[in-house]
């Protein structure tokens, strides 16, 4: 995702994510949290973005470090919030976690399994024997039911915006074109793109790693998700040590 127009990008995507109920979101986290029923935990945010839902829940852990690949994207959160720059997978931490979470498709920005399956064994080499590992997807019946109200345009701070999306139903690559007009008039483009996996899939990967799907819900709620879900809640819990 990175390119020389990503600060302006930063700008245009907190405005339109601005229609999100981070709080919401941020209790969500919270409630999956309480399943470790202990109090204090040590947590780390992957893929958080400007650290939205980071700041609504720092005082709710006894410590809460956020994480992202943009530079750009960490520097527009929280200053009261410890944050490291990394790749979720290929992460630098030696300390161990209670709870780690990623919300909002970030894991959709993993471009290949080999990917997916990198990021939970990095996960799972920094999180506790009984931790939570959770983080949820967007399905395909999301991206073909909301890619029309992607199509949309606007300004922040004298900065024009375009976004054009596009499903490939063949290649399930959820697309993101932005265009954007600085207030000097030049233009940059920026594409974002997601893939999106068959559900099954997961499972496969997840099989692949030292974790099991403990829970897997449409999220948001305590429904058990399916392959015709928009956007599925994983709860992963490390497999048991073989003696
Ligand atoms: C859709 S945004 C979600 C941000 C945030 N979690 C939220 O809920 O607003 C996806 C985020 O994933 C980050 N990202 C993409 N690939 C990443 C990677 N390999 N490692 C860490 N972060 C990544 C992007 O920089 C971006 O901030």
């Amino acid at each position: 995702m990175a390119s020389k127009s990503y600060s302006h990008l930063t700008l245009i995507y907190s405005y339109i994510m601005r229609s999100i109920d981070y709080s919401k979101w941020a209790s969500y986290i919270y409630s999956i949290s309480k399943l470790l029923r202990r109090k204090n935990l040590f947590t780390l945010e992957l893929a958080c973005g400007n650290g939205i839902i980071a700041g609504k829940l720092s005082g709710k852990f006894g410590y809460l470090c956020i994480s992202d690949l943009s530079i750009h994207m960490l520097n527009q959160s929280g200053d009261n919030l410890d944050k490291v720059c990394c790749d979720m997978t290929e992460l630098p931490f030696k300390q161990k976690f209670d709870f780690v979470f990623s919300t909002f498709d970030s894991v959709n920005y993993l471009m290949s399994k080999q990917k997916i399956l990198a990021m939970l064994n990095q996960v799972d080499l920094c999180l506790k024997q009984d931790g939570i590992f959770t983080f949820d997807v967007s399905l395909e019946n999301n991206s073909k039911l909301y890619q029309r109200y992607l199509n949309r345009k606007g300004s922040v701070n004298g900065i024009k915006f375009i976004q054009k999306s596009y499903y490939d139903e063949t290649k399930r690559i959820h697309n993101n074109y932005f265009e954007i007009t600085l207030a000097n008039g030049q233009k940059v483009e920026e594409i974002h793109r997601q893939k999106i996996y068959p559900f099954e899939d997961y499972f496969n990967v997840i099989d692949k790693s030292n974790f099991y799907v403990y829970k897997c819900k449409e999220a948001f709620t305590d429904i058990d998700a399916t392959p015709e879900s928009e956007r599925a809640q994983f709860i992963l819990k490390k497999k048991r040590i073989q003696c």
